[in-house]
């Protein structure tokens, strides 16, 4: 049955009308020792099957890698244990903790024919385009989502936009029958367009996908400016500690 869409006007959301994510959330690069439990989750929560190379490039392609976020799980901070030490007596270490992959996004950019209108010929425009976008079932609905998707699109601002071109817009298929995932875009500015793709997902009846699309313009520029500096160590596919960017941070600073 096709969904009963709300409206199709962009409604933008304050990225202030949200406490900041919890402190043992992390939204970091995806990296060797997270790839498999990314990739797990996309294939069970996505109708669309990636193939290799896809997954590879998250990690290793240096434009791919730096357009992929995972969110993670870290346990509550390591509670206290006492070691016995040489002369018998007891102090504290720290537990180790693993952490957890709880939410994923990948995008690529797409360049986009250059409007008849434009005078300059080294102008380049181009679209953000979200390739994956997921969160664990238990762990939706703390802002995690939007949080990764905040800071893709600070990445794409800052890293591929530039005085020859810019990132104008971004957009994603839905199917059609995800009226929780239409909404959630709506509910981000972004508009549903009419047609309804036929057969786009394959394995799903209905078939259908919808587009939502977005601007990104001069409020994005206001909104993420001021984070630069921090997703310079995520998009650049730093995969060490100083990769992971706090997620309070991200929504202290947007
Ligand atoms: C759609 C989907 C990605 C949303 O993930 P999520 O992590 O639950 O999304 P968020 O938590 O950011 O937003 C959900 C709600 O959390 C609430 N929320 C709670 N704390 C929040 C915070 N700190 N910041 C922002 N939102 C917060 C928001 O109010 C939001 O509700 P709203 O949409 O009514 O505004 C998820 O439902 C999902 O994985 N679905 C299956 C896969 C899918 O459909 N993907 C999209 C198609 S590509």
């Amino acid at each position: 049955m096709a969904p009963s869409i709300p409206t199709l006007q962009p409604k933008q959301q304050s990225l202030n009308s949200h406490p900041p994510l919890q402190p043992n959330i992390s939204i970091t690069a995806i990296t060797p020792a997270t790839l498999p439990a990314y990739r797990r989750l996309i294939t069970l929560l996505l109708p669309i099957r990636y193939p290799d190379k896809f997954y590879k490039d998250s990690v290793a392609n240096p434009i791919s890698s730096s357009l992929a976020l995972c969110a993670v799980w870290n346990d509550a901070p390591p509670r206290k244990r006492k070691i016995e030490t040489f002369d018998g007596s007891l102090c504290s270490a720290p537990t180790a903790s693993e952490p957890t992959v709880i939410a994923g996004i990948q995008c690529r950019i797409e360049s986009l024919p250059t409007p008849p209108t434009d005078s300059s010929p080294a102008s380049t425009r181009s679209t953000l385009y979200i390739q994956t976008l997921a969160t664990l079932s238990p762990y939706r609905s703390l802002g995690i989502a939007t949080a990764l998707l905040d800071a893709i699109v600070a990445t794409a601002l800052r890293h591929y936009s530039s005085s020859s071109g810019n990132v104008v817009e971004i957009y994603a298929h839905v199917w059609e029958a995800n009226e929780d995932a239409l909404e959630w875009y709506i509910k981000r500015g972004f508009r549903v367009e009419h047609a309804v793709i036929q057969g786009y997902y394959r394995k799903l009846r209905p078939s259908g996908a919808r587009v939502v699309r977005r601007s990104l313009g001069v409020a994005d520029w206001l909104r993420f400016g001021g984070i630069q500096d921090e997703m310079d160590s995520v998009g650049n596919g730093d995969t060490g500690e100083k990769g992971a960017l706090e997620s309070k941070d991200l929504m202290a600073n947007g």
